[in-house]
């Protein structure tokens, strides 16, 4: 099987690249990644010599067609993925989510090629904290920041390639994910290697806000259940039942590292904060048969610790930059 994998120098991209070269040696991947700042071709590093790796955009119709005409199967993983830079600045969202989206959906079309696109949990909106609801297949889409809007807008765009023209795709939603190889600007990863450098992990507001924790091997099993065996046209919601709320992620990252559970900043809340999201991913779970092995958080957290703290080579060139964007944010703010 030939296999083109978007945005796989990423976060979620790579883990799966990993995943798939280690255990189905069948399968021939190719990556299309812009490297952009969240790109990083050292991701991959074990796995260059058993890839094809494209280092090209999305939107860039010439060089798409080309890659999906000599494809088997695409997995949709490149987009723009942070909230906080959405609001700082929308246009690569919407030239990424929405444009390339529609990019690689006018080239499977045309070649007849297997898509899988993958998705948030945030085109559902947020829930209220005493709301015992769950985001389920059927929630209604209610996207709040710029980032989740062009990932709804791109995921409208599938459901539309599919009735309209028969592409046989399927799209996944999940949850906030944790694992190795996450960037330093998102909230775990953040507070870990300010902890690895002596300093405070920082609260966006109360921190009363939860997300619905999920381990990245997790998400991209699911990912190759959905592919392999999920039903064209349908929309598969991945989650592992791991509500945290932000101030008891950084309570259990600081015992983590033996600091004392006051030692963290209340920092500018992010503008429009979705408040809670929850999966009920039980099509997935009873359709597929999928099921999270690691659901024990505290010990999925330790593990990613333990990765940053050997992996430092990894993470320190971005870590600077990363913290006085934030600075200026906080300062603005
Ligand atoms: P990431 O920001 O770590 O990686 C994105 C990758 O896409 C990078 O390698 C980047 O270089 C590449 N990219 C960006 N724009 C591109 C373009 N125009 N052309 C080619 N490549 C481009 O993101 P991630 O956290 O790994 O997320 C991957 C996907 O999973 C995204 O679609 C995101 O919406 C979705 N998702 C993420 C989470 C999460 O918790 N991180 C949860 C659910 C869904
Ligand atoms: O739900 C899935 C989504 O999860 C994905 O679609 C996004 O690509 C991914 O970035 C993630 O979005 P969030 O906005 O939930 O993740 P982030 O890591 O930015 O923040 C997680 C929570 O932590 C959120 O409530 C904001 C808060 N936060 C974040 C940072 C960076 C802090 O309190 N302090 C911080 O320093």
């Amino acid at each position: 099987m030939r296999l083109l994998v978007t945005g796989g120098a990423g976060f979620i991209g790579a883990n799966f690249v990993h995943r798939t070269v280690a255990e189905r040696p069948d399968v021939q991947v190719t990556v299309l990644d812009a490297l952009t700042y969240a790109g990083n071709r050292a991701s991959l590093a074990a796995a260059l010599d058993r890839i094809r790796f494209v280092h090209g955009n999305i939107t860039d119709p010439d060089l798409v067609d080309g890659l999906v005409r000599d494809t088997d199967a695409v997995v949709h993983f490149a987009a723009e993925s942070h909230n906080d830079n959405s609001l700082d600045d929308p246009w690569p969202f919407v030239h990424t989510n929405v444009v390339g989206t529609y990019t690689l959906l006018d080239a499977v079309r045309r070649h007849d090629v297997r898509y899988h696109h993958i998705s948030t949990d945030e085109v559902y909106g947020d829930l209220e904290l005493d709301d015992p609801a769950r985001f389920t297949e059927d929630t209604a889409y209610n996207p709040s920041s710029p980032y989740s809007s062009t990932k709804a807008s791109s995921d409208l765009l599938v459901r539309a390639w599919v009735r309209s023209f028969g592409v046989r795709a399927t799209i996944s939603n999940c949850s906030n994910n944790y694992g190795p190889y996450q960037h330093v600007e998102k909230f775990i990863p953040r507070q870990i290697t300010n902890l690895l450098d002596g300093g405070r992990p920082k609260l966006y507001g109360e921190g009363r806000n939860v997300r619905d924790w999920i381990h990245v091997d997790d998400h991209n099993r699911a990912v190759w259940d959905v592919l392999e065996r999920g039903r064209i046209g349908q929309t598969y919601l991945i989650g592992a039942d791991g509500e945290q709320d932000n101030r008891s992620v950084i309570a259990a990252l600081l015992d983590i590292f033996g600091r004392a559970p006051d030692e963290f900043d209340h920092v500018p809340d992010r503008p429009g904060h979705d408040l809670r999201y929850a999966i009920d991913s039980t099509l997935l779970r009873t359709e597929l048969g999928w099921q999270p092995r690691y659901r024990d958080f505290r010990a999925g957290l330790e593990a990613t610790v333990e990765w940053y703290r050997a992996n430092e080579a990894w993470w320190r060139p971005r870590k600077a930059a990363t913290e006085a964007a934030y600075a200026r944010t906080e300062q603005s703010g």
